[in-house]
């Protein structure tokens, strides 16, 4: 197993890294739709429109892409030699990690509000929520490329 995995270590760091950009798009994409969505009226056509545009972004893109991360990233921290424990750059990676999951759960929860039309948060908090995934994403590649410390 532990051969497998450093053999096909460049194999799995390029499937870790198209699920990563796959799970950050809709994490970006999806508050877009919450901001425009948050004023349309409820039972509008243009409100039915984004309940669909939703429900197929979080199921069709966002849930297997966050899976992918987690079971390539996993496989790479698994990998002999990868990753250097006792340096502090991978604990603050799988902090962010863990944001960006929690973001991604409030971003469902959000999601169901919408589709039961009782979503009473202005389009402002969505353009604030929109930001929080992108520092996350930020400080994740800095301690994973630069690996300050
Ligand atoms: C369960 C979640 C995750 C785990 C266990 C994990 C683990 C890892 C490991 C061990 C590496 C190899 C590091 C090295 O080069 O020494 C890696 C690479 C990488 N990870 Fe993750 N990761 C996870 C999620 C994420 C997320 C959410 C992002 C971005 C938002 C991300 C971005 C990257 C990038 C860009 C690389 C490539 C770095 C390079 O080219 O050297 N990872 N990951």
């Amino acid at each position: 197993m532990a051969q497998l995995l450093i053999d096909n270590f460049r194999w799995i760091m390029a499937l870790h890294v198209i699920s990563v950009i796959s799970w950050m798009a809709g994490l970006l994409y999806l508050p877009r739709l919450f901001v425009y969505h948050a004023d349309a009226p409820a039972g509008s056509a243009q409100s039915e429109t984004f309940k669909t545009m939703e429900r197929r972004l979080l199921r069709g893109i966002m849930n297997p892409a966050m899976i992918a991360t987690y079971v390539f990233g996993i496989l790479l921290a698994l990998a002999p030699g990868v990753v250097d424990w006792s340096s502090a750059w991978i604990y603050v990676k799988l902090a962010m990690v863990a944001g960006l999951t929690a973001t991604h759960h409030a971003f469902g929860l959000w999601r169901k509000d919408f589709a039961a039309d009782r979503n009473r948060r202005p389009a402002r908090f969505y353009r604030v929520a929109n930001e929080v995934p992108t520092l996350m994403m930020i400080v994740t590649v800095v301690m994973v490329i630069v690996k300050p410390f």
